[in-house]
């Protein structure tokens, strides 16, 4: 196995407007960042991915950028981030920005000169296509909802977004543009940034098709994915990346994409695109592929458990994963896989426990080492997320009562994980001095770190133990490069796995069940390494797991 430093990283993502506000303007920023580094240090994570903080209208909290090269005032000054790269870089921390080039915002100078001039070279940087009979050019409906396409004005002319009618959509088959965007790649690398994560990149790609398509929705859409998404071609766009930007600077680079195993090799093998890609398959699996995420789909922890395999062991035969429970386009994760009644310091650390020690990068999203979990906003005006009032709006079209679309919002908003970080139980959980720009988690006051650091018992002290454990304890070589073997797949509550080396191997089980569960253990077990029990309960070789019981075992 090749060594490389992103594969013995633990990444921890920020969502720059919810971490820290250093100003008192209810809004998170790289001051706030900076100020936090020695907490961020002290959980022992290594790599900070922050979600875009590029000048941008914020649309879509910075997924709309309007210009690239500059910091946007809400979150600092450009300084401010040369200084942060320089902070982390001193504590042995690396940084990644979001690199969004699938589309810019529509105040970005490009698409505000290519409506301004019909001759401007700048038109030829996004997508313009003639509308039918009064109509778009076809009805492929955007992410957020709605027809992707945006009349210009008055005109039969309309323009490509695949996201919301702000983002619009870039033409990555003009070679002049694609230079330009290197050229912004490289500004950043060369200030000595770790990477990036890369957004929306499996959508550069587009196959244009006219005409109607049978509709998948109550609005008479369809879903753009068929023509967006990994499309033939994309490899030529993808290889140029890498080779004029992130090869030579030997980046970490995290592409937002859920792949397809025929395209695997190409994207994360020995010479592929990316060092390793998402996986959507197990943190998608209760919404359908259409994104419709008010249409709930049940699931079984077999199911889930076969979709996390299958996944590592997929990625095994071919390269390097990212390992992750939560982000920002996520609820939190102990609402979506733990029942209700259950959710609590024992289900927590088992949630944590069965993926972090899987093989990959794990990433912590901020907030997930506490146990934050979904905030339930009183009514639609307090989301801010532009998805969430898509899918409200959508919900209530397909026959949903209002309350019943709420109940989907509490379920799966992306706000739901974008609440200010709870620092402490001082007003606005410590996270402003002034009322914050989304809604604080009502429990703060019993939720916060500044309590678990003092609590050798909390969720937070679990995650540090874990992050030690893969970063300096004796089995550091296999939790970062042991095979991973799946086990005991025959009992329906347990999701246990071996990671195996030549020098030292562990067993890591978990029962994903308010019930107990015995399980026969037919390894030799040489001692416990970590649970999330006190004590252990077995006869001979018969342990019996207590509810949502995790133990790793050296073998
Ligand atoms: C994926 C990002 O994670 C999400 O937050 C954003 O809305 C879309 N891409 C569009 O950039
Ligand atoms: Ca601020």
């Amino acid at each position: 196995m090749n060594f490389q430093w992103w594969k013995e990283a633990i990444c921890y993502q920020i969502y720059p407007k919810s971490f820290y506000d250093s100003n008192g303007d209810g809004i998170g920023d790289l001051q706030g960042i900076i100020e936090k580094l020695d907490y961020l240090k002290d959980l022992g994570v290594n790599v900070l991915w922050l979600c875009p903080v590029y000048k941008s209208p914020m649309d879509d909290n910075g997924y709309d950028i309007s210009d690239f090269y500059h910091i946007d005032p809400q979150f600092g000054t450009d300084d401010d981030m040369d200084k942060l790269i320089f902070e982390a870089n001193k504590r042995g921390m690396k940084i990644l920005m979001d690199l969004v080039i699938n589309h810019t915002s529509d105040e970005h100078e490009w698409f505000e000169k290519a409506l301004e001039d019909s001759n401007s070279k700048y038109v030829d940087y996004y997508i313009f296509r003639e509308g039918k009979d009064g109509n778009p050019p076809n009805n492929w409906r955007s992410y957020f909802g709605g027809s992707a396409w945006e009349q210009v004005g008055n005109s039969n002319k309309y323009y490509l977004h695949a996201f919301s009618k702000k983002q619009p959509d870039l033409n990555w088959e003009n070679p002049e543009l694609r230079e330009e965007l290197y050229e912004m790649v490289n500004y950043w690398l060369d200030k000595g940034l770790g990477g990036f994560r890369v957004d929306a990149i499996c959508n550069i790609k587009k196959t244009f098709c006219e005409g109607i398509f049978p509709t998948d929705g109550e609005d008479g859409l369809c879903f753009i994915g068929n023509w967006i998404l990994n499309q033939e071609g994309i490899e030529e766009f993808l290889t140029e990346l890498k080779e004029k930007t992130f090869k030579p600077h030997n980046s970490m680079t995290v592409a937002e994409s859920d792949v397809p195993k025929e395209l695997l090799e190409k994207f994360i093998g020995e010479d592929g695109y990316f060092s390793m890609v998402f996986d959507f398959s197990y943190t998608d699996l209760d919404v359908p592929s259409t994104g419709e995420w008010f249409k709930p789909v049940n699931w079984t922890v077999r199911e889930m458990r076969d979709k996390i395999f299958q996944s590592q062991l997929e990625t095994q035969k071919i390269g390097w994963g990212a390992v992750y429970l939560e982000n920002h386009d996520q609820p939190r994760s102990l609402n979506k896989y733990i029942p209700s009644e259950d959710i609590g310091f024992e289900s927590a650390t088992m949630l944590a426990t069965m993926y972090f020690l899987l093989r990959g990068t794990p990433f912590i999203y901020q907030g997930q080492e506490l146990g934050m979990s979904n905030c339930r906003m009183s009514s639609m005006s307090e989301y801010d997320d532009i998805a969430t009032h898509d899918q409200y709006y959508r919900a209530i079209l397909s026959g949903l009562s209002e309350e019943q679309a709420m109940e989907q919002m509490y379920r799966r908003s992306r706000d739901n994980s974008r609440t200010p970080f709870q620092w402490d139980n001082t007003q606005n959980a410590g996270f402003s001095k002034v009322n914050p720009w989304l809604k604080v988690n009502e429990n703060y006051t019993s939720n916060n770190a500044k309590q678990q650091i003092e609590d050798s018992t909390s969720v937070w002290s679990y995650y540090k133990k874990l992050i030690d454990l893969r970063n300096e304890s004796e089995y550091r070589k296999a939790i970062i490069y042991g095979e991973f073997l799946p086990c005991y797949t025959q009992y329906d509550s347990i999701v246990a796995y071996k990671r195996v080396t030549n020098e030292e191997s562990i067993l890591i089980i978990n029962n994903f069940s308010a019930q107990d569960c015995e399980v026969i253990i037919e390894e030799d077990i040489k001692g416990q390494i970590l649970s999330n029990y006190e004590g252990q309960s077995c006869r001979g070789n018969m342990y019996n797991f207590r509810p949502y019981e995790s133990v790793v075992f050296a073998l």
